[in-house]
């Protein structure tokens, strides 16, 4: 029996009870079977969530792009590793192969170096979904540089505030970036957030579009005569198993956004060991993530899980809505994708439209589905199942967060039976644990509660860059020796679990998660208002939409209401980026507040939801009346 595949179910069960029993023997096999060590470690755990202190393979030395490249150029170099999937159908897809990568990788670290750039400083990413996006990572990897990727759909303000947080020294960016039927000009966007950030030196520029760019004379370079004059070999810098390998920022319940650090090591191990595992992923299969690299799902799950195993990863720039609503069906009859790997949101947009834009294409490559990112509602489950997947390939419903570096809960296809909304079973390795407000754990099935995870697991993150204290008030306070992940959860009668959202202040919108806190940092920025308070309610495309609860200082001559909401979304767009944009604006005249001060934010929940019949005791507010204003105007 290979630990590093499971095949049947009886496996999977004996497989965790083993990861269970003695993790540290576990994945010392796993690691040392299936990966390249230049040193191997001299303590495979050591932890304390107290402080909260995880480190795995200590004393180990690797460099995980060697794992992801040189050590396939000898049995794939003439493999696709990437497949790149433009945004104009009729521009040509490219077939990037292990050996070309490795070059392109070599070349573009070779480049960052004869930059100034070394071990240990960080470069921010701002680029779109095209080659050079995941040749960046893995260039910085290479060299020892920790990456920091933004989402080139995130404003100048919210690049600026993540460029200062880690002192990053670069910026990778392009000219600009296709969506659809629109170009973006993203260079403009950094020349903004430059204007705030006094510690880049330098900033790369990768021509996409051939828009018309302002270059900064000695900051500002094109990327591409550089990297052909750059050598394709680079030596790999030789990282220590708990050096910093990327940060990744992610929204939280203040309004600075939270850099989470991920580790060379336990990343590699467990994405890969993931990644093999939860996609079934054999060697002549094409597998295909809809994500974008600014999200940790990208990172994992385009970039070092599928390279870690040798496969073919799909990198796509568009949409699923261009040029029409088959874009994704005729992408996976293209390229005869073997694993299908995208978010609800996109599902229930698609489903939305007519079923001829699926029918029209083969889809008989396809495996295995997967989701991610929020739960998947019933008839989304079903619209996918059905008419994607033909009833034949499993939904692994991958539970999982950018703090928790790989998947953490999901079917095993083929080998877990599938519940329609229910991520099932937790993955070889991680021990769940489901709390009450008490802060007791509920053993036994049939309990919903709090979702913690009570073991280390090799992919957690390890810190948050700079914050070690807010680290751990955010996840390791509210339960003893227990890692919080903001979600809660229900254990049905046979042990799957089922996800129910997030019980903290993220609000995840089409599959983005959004801190309310930052949002209404925002809207109480306009000069004209005095106070706000955001809620998401149902949205049966995005899964949650926003509802702001707006009070305004008195309203001057000339300005309407509804000047004023466009005015706040602009607002909103400008510093943080047109995912946040509220759908509903209300303007009230006070806030349902708790004597101490405290929104109610379940009260304005509820309103927002158009779910009004029990709104519980609202006695004890310092301000019942208010809650009939509300209610009585609601939009
Ligand atoms: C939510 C994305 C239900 C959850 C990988 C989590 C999910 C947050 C699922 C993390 C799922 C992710 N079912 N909810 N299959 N996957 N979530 O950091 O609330 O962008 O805490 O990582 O998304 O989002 P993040």
């Amino acid at each position: 029996m290979s630990n590093y595949h499971i095949k049947h179910l009886e496996e999977y069960f004996q497989v965790y009870r083993k990861s269970v029993r003695n993790p540290e023997g576990f994945w010392e096999e796993i690691a040392e079977e299936h990966f390249s060590w230049r040193k191997k470690w001299d303590r495979v755990l050591r932890w304390d969530f107290k402080k909260p202190e995880v480190t795995w393979f200590e004393g180990a030395q690797l460099n995980i792009t060697e794992n992801c490249l040189d050590r396939h150029l000898s049995t794939r170099g003439d493999k696709t590793a990437l497949l790149f999937e433009p945004n104009d159908p009729k521009e040509e897809a490219q077939h990037i192969t292990y050996r070309e990568l490795h070059g392109r990788v070599c070349q573009m670290a070779n480049v960052l170096k004869a930059q100034g750039v070394g071990k240990g400083d960080r470069v921010c990413i701002y680029l779109p979904m095209i080659p050079e996006l995941a040749i960046a990572l893995l260039a910085c990897a290479r060299i020892g540089a920790i990456h920091s990727v933004v989402f080139a759909g995130f404003s100048s303000i919210a690049l600026a505030t993540r460029i200062n947080d880690c002192d990053c020294k670069m910026v990778i960016t392009s000219d600009g970036s296709y969506r659809g039927n629109k170009t973006l000009d993203l260079k403009s966007i950094v020349d903004a957030a430059l204007e705030s950030c006094p510690g880049i030196e330098k900033v790369l520029v990768v021509q996409r579009t051939g828009n018309a760019v302002s270059m900064h004379p000695k900051r500002d370079q094109w990327l591409e005569p550089l990297l052909e004059e750059a050598p394709q070999l680079c030596e790999a810098e030789i990282m220590d198993a708990e050096d910093p390998l990327f940060i990744l920022y992610t929204s939280g319940s203040t309004g600075k956004p939270k850099g989470m650090v991920h580790t060379c090591g336990g990343y590699m191990v467990y994405t890969a060991y993931t990644f093999k595992n939860i996609f079934q992923y054999r060697e002549e299969d094409v597998y295909w993530c809809t994500a974008d690299i600014g999200w940790i799902t990208g990172h994992s799950y385009i970039v070092y899980g599928p390279l870690a195993n040798g496969a073919t990863t799909v990198m796509f720039e568009g949409v699923p809505s261009y040029p029409d609503f088959g874009r994704f069906w005729e992408v996976v009859q293209k390229h005869r994708v073997t694993q299908f790997y995208t978010a609800p949101t996109a599902i229930r947009a698609l489903a939305k439209e007519s079923l001829e834009f699926v029918e029209r294409y083969d889809l008989s490559s396809l495996k295995v589905l997967g989701s991610v990112g929020e739960p998947i509602n019933e008839e989304a489950w079903h619209w996918y199942n059905n008419n994607v997947g033909r009833k034949q390939s499993p939904i692994v419903d991958t539970w999982w967060q950018t703090e928790t570096g790989g998947i953490m809960i999901s079917p095993i296809p083929f080998v877990t039976p599938t519940t329609p909304t229910y991520a099932t079973l937790p993955f070889i390795g991680i021990q769940p644990a489901l709390m009450d407000e008490e802060g007791q754990e509920l053993t036994g099935n049939q309990v919903s509660g709090r979702l913690c995870i009570k073991f280390p697991w090799p992919s957690m993150a390890r810190t948050i860059w700079g914050d070690h204290q807010r680290y751990h008030d955010t996840y390791f306070s509210a339960y003893e020796n227990k890692y919080f992940t903001g979600d809660g959860a229900l254990r049905d009668a046979v042990g799957y679990y089922r996800i129910t959202g997030r019980v903290d202040d993220v609000i995840i919108v089409s599959g983005h998660n959004l801190g309310t806190a930052p949002i209404e940092d925002s809207i109480n920025e306009h000069p004209a208002v005095a106070e706000s308070a955001i809620v998401g309610f149902p949205h049966d495309i995005k899964g949650n939409a926003l509802y702001g609860f707006v009070i305004l200082k008195e309203i001057g001559e000339g300005r309407n209401r509804e000047n004023l909401s466009k005015e706040i979304n602009q607002q909103i767009t400008e510093q943080i980026g047109p995912i946040a944009k509220l759908d509903k604006i209300q303007f009230v005249s006070g806030l349902p507040k708790t004597r101490s001060g405290k929104i109610m934010r379940r009260i304005l929940r509820k309103i927002a939801s158009k779910d009004t019949s029990n709104l519980g005791d609202i006695s004890t507010l310092l301000n019942p009346e208010v809650v009939e204003e509300i209610m009585e105007n609601a939009l």
